[in-house]
């Protein structure tokens, strides 16, 4: 890829898991399997393209309303997972999980901290994972926040602007991203990164989320720059 500019910040909605299940007849929670294997591989990939930070929507706040059996299949992926993510810990990855933890059980609770605490000082690329993760909620948490501020003193209703908002979101400090992908062909944001997304390019995607590849992010980063940012000028 010549000539190419690599975006700082990329989100990724996984989308289309249960498709590819239902194609080959196999159970939902066959897609996601696939799913995480594909997650594992493009993050590594981002590694390589050096990205500042990648984010991925795993589980959205609204995901709760699935089948029981496919929600027990999910957490126990995201366990298997979170165990297993210590796999980074030679990729000097800063792991951060956007979302409200407290509905998950202790043991993923305990996992998630643990992770968090345990790569808080890496230098290398942010991977944000999005578990149990909504927009409006990550907003409401922010105002919660800043309304406690504010009434203890430690903040003045001055001192609420962009910057001082975006720094109560569980983004904070990383940069907005430059573009959102998702595959699966459908063509909504889902409640993900509703504020961080005012000037993000949207790339949606035909290929299902189990099937995506390293050259279908290539594909991705290619559109992202063919693309003419204005920022609101000219
Ligand atoms: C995304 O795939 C994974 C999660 C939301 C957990 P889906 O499970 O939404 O797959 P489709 O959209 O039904 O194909
Ligand atoms: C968005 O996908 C959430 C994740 C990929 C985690 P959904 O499949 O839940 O979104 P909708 O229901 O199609 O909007
Ligand atoms: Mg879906």
């Amino acid at each position: 890829m010549e000539n190419i500019t690599i975006p700082k910040h990329i989100g990724i909605i996984m989308d289309g898991n249960g498709r590819w299940a239902k194609k080959r007849m196999l159970p939902r929670n066959m897609g996601h399997k696939k799913g995480a294997e594909v997650f594992k591989d493009i993050t590594r990939y981002c590694n390589e393209l050096g990205l500042e930070s990648v984010t991925f929507y795993a589980f959205s706040t609204e995901n709760w309303k699935r089948p029981q059996e496919e929600i027990d299949g999910l957490m126990k992926l995201f366990k298997q997972y979170l165990i297993d993510a210590f796999d980074y810990e030679k990729e000097n990855n800063k792991v951060i999980f956007l979302g409200d933890k407290s509905a998950f059980n202790q043991e993923l609770r305990e996992l998630m901290t643990e992770i968090e605490s345990k790569t808080a000082d890496r230098t290398g690329m942010k991977l944000n994972l999005a578990l149990n993760y909504g927009s409006r909620d990550e907003i409401v948490h922010a105002c919660k926040e800043i309304a406690q501020k504010v009434s203890e003193g430690s903040m003045s209703v001055d001192d609420i602007d962009e910057n001082s908002f975006a720094d109560h979101l569980y983004t904070k400090g990383q940069p907005d991203p430059d573009f959102i992908l998702r595959p699966s062909g459908e063509k909504r944001i889902s409640n993900f990164l509703l504020w961080q997304c005012a000037y993000s390019e949207f790339i949606y995607m035909d290929v299902l989320w189990p099937d995506f590849t390293r050259k279908d992010l290539d594909s991705a980063i290619a559109e992202f720059n063919s693309r003419n940012r204005r920022f609101g000028g000219v």
